[in-house]
């Protein structure tokens, strides 16, 4: 199965990575406490990664989203079935997502926690595609811009396989 599969960041790159935009988060955010907003379930290899670099007061809360849609890129069609906990009223809240690709999943998340009137929002993601944006999000944080092609790994799966490989491969035979 792993013959379909081509290595396209490794294992050193991601880690040299997530220390960057550990740093420039702990610079930005220097003095404050933040609610890190986990979106379920691609980012978790991601966020347990980077919430050990930083050495700043947290919360942790996650959300999930179903990726069922059908072939519809509107957010109002993406099903919460998990949505946050903590009051986000006054706090700085950031958003951590595996990868942006036409950004309907973050647009509706940054929606409902604006709503909420936190004190700042902005969101990290690992994986950028912008080729493949429907919605004008420019995530705050990211750790690699990727060509418009699927990718597993590091989190992020295909039919749920590959989340646990430690480094991002492209995946033959996937219709986009
Ligand atoms: P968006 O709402 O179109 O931005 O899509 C975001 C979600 O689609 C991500 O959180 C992933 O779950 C999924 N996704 C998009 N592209 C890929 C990919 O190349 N590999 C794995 N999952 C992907
Ligand atoms: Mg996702």
């Amino acid at each position: 199965m792993t013959d379909s599969l081509k290595k396209i960041i490794s294992e050193e790159e991601i880690s040299r990575r997530v220390d960057e935009i550990a740093a420039q988060i702990q610079k930005d955010y220097a003095g404050k406490e933040i609610v890190i907003l986990c979106v379920l379930s691609g980012s978790v290899v991601f966020l347990a990664d980077l919430i050990r670099r930083l050495d700043l007061p947290m919360r942790l809360d996650m959300v999930s989203v179903s990726s069922y849609r059908e072939k519809s890129v509107t957010p109002s069609r993406l099903k919460v079935l998990k949505t946050f906990s903590e009051d986000m009223r006054g706090r700085h809240v950031l958003v951590i997502d595996d990868i942006c690709d036409t950004a309907a999943t973050l647009e509706e998340i940054l929606r409902q926690v604006r709503r909420m009137n936190p004190a700042s929002v902005r969101s990290c993601v690992f994986l950028d595609k912008p080729g493949k944006r429907v919605y004008d999000v420019k995530p705050d944080y990211i750790g690699f811009k990727i060509e418009n092609r699927f990718v597993v790994g590091y989190g992020l799966d295909f039919n749920g396989h590959f989340r646990n490989l430690p480094y991002v491969a492209e995946i033959d035979q996937v219709e986009m």
